[in-house]
């Protein structure tokens, strides 16, 4: 098959490097992928959210498969614009990923399932949303959504009720775009997170490892959020993984099925977890980032039929992957300055000095002039390890994170830690 990966982030440059070693592939194209995805086939200077021009491609390069990185592509309708044109793609149509692309439409299929989640209400002013938070008190602290896609900025955890009036008044003033338009307040849950993803053909679903991500830019959880520091699986504290995909992918694809809207692609479900008690704080609608980086690294066997499978609306088949059974940890290497402003254009050294056991998945690279790889965007790098426990994950993942620099690099040091002490 001749595949192409919409998006040009760390979970893009894996998903790449996963399918590239599929019997079946036999050519590999990104857009508008990274200094990665140059090693397993060919870019393709297209920008993730220009839907015809990435139909346009495919059709170019007579592509078999399409598999999709990104959310607002998928919300845009990419995998309806690939459908009206005969491409194959892996990925829910828009009215599917409303799943992700509407935090109140989640809630209502969550309802409606049965599944257990932070309640929540609806406003579409912000005169009855300041009303709703007068109600609650000052003592009672919600969470605040934009209810459209907000580039992962648009919740907020304030720490005061006043900060919880001024989101509400920045997000109705366009804060957020078309996003913020309607405003969820939700209850306000408390414990450890990890997110369990599956792939899912109609009401037919395959768990993937489950895993947790670092969203702070600092140790300790500390800091300004980001788009992922690190992540580790799977982890310890989630009890059975069957329990989850049981009680809330598979109730929640069957509850959009019985709706009229037939799920294709990847759920994910950000859960948080107190004492064993299990909450779906958020659904997205494709491969996590930064998980995906140390998940796919977990599974053996051929990835390419099962997603091929799922975009067909087919039966999946299920022996042709299977979870490893081991540990994997993965940090990643930002630039200095991020989230914020940072610079890019540093050169990358140190890259050819990495153990071959360790992957290497690239985010933000390019290839300069001068054919050297060079820093493009905030995160970099991250950098995968697999080992039989997460101690030694660990240990391989740092002890190679400290052979890879560039002038402002900065990771964190406690990736996986808090299973280890
Ligand atoms: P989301 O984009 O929904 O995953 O939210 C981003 C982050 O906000 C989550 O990873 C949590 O850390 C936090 N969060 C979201 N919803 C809640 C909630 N109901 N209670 C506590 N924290 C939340
Ligand atoms: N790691 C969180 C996400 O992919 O949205």
């Amino acid at each position: 098959m001749r595949i192409l990966i919409v998006g040009g982030g760390g979970r893009e440059h894996a998903l790449a490097w996963k399918l590239a070693q599929s019997p079946s592939c036999e050519a590999m194209y990104a857009a508008p992928g990274n200094a990665g995805t140059t090693e397993l086939g060919e870019n393709l200077a297209v920008h993730d959210s220009d839907i015809d021009g990435i139909c346009d491609v495919a059709q170019d390069h007579r592509i078999d498969l399409v598999v999709v990185g990104p959310e607002a592509p998928l919300a845009a309708g990419l995998v309806d614009a690939l459908t009206e044109r005969g491409i194959l793609a892996f990925g829910p149509t828009r009215d599917a990923a409303q799943i992700e692309s509407s935090k109140w439409f989640a809630k209502q299929v969550m309802q409606s399932a049965g599944v257990p989640h932070a309640g929540g209400e609806l406003f579409e002013t912000a005169q009855a949303a300041h009303k709703w938070l007068e109600i609650l008190g000052p003592d009672d602290l919600p969470v605040l959504k934009a209810d459209g896609l907000a580039a992962g900025k648009g919740v907020i955890v304030p720490d005061h009720i006043d900060d919880a009036h001024d989101a509400i008044d920045q997000m109705f003033a366009g804060a957020f775009g078309s996003a913020g338009e309607r405003v969820v307040i939700e209850d306000r849950l408390s414990g450890m997170e990890a997110s369990a993803m599956a792939i899912v053909s109609g009401t037919d679903i395959l768990p993937l490892p489950l895993s947790c991500d670092y969203k702070r830019i600092m140790d300790n959880d500390q800091g300004s959020n980001t788009g992922g520091m690190g992540v580790y699986a799977p982890p310890g504290f989630v009890g059975d993984p069957e329990d989850v995909f049981a009680s809330i992918h598979q109730p929640v694809v069957e509850q959009m099925a019985a709706d009229g809207i037939e799920f294709r692609g990847l759920v994910y479900a950000g859960l948080m977890i107190d004492d064993g008690a299990m909450n779906v704080l958020e659904f997205n609608a494709r491969f996590g980032d930064p998980e995906t980086q140390a998940v796919l690294p977990l599974i053996d066997g051929d990835l390419l039929p099962v997603l091929a499978a799922s975009a067909r609306g087919a039966a999946i088949p299920r022996d042709a992957i299977s979870h490893s059974g081991r540990a994997a940890v993965s940090v990643a290497i930002v630039s200095g300055g991020y989230p914020g402003p940072y610079d890019t254009g540093m050169p990358i050294y140190g890259l050819d000095a990495v153990d071959d056991a360790v992957d290497i998945f690239h985010a933000g690279t390019a290839i300069d002039d001068d054919g050297r790889t060079i820093t493009a965007g905030g995160r970099v790098l991250a950098v995968t390890a697999v080992a039989d426990t997460l101690a030694e994950a660990r240990g391989i993942a740092y002890d190679n994170v400290r052979r890879i620099t560039f002038d402002g690099s900065f990771h964190r040091t406690d990736i996986a830690l808090r299973e280890l002490t």
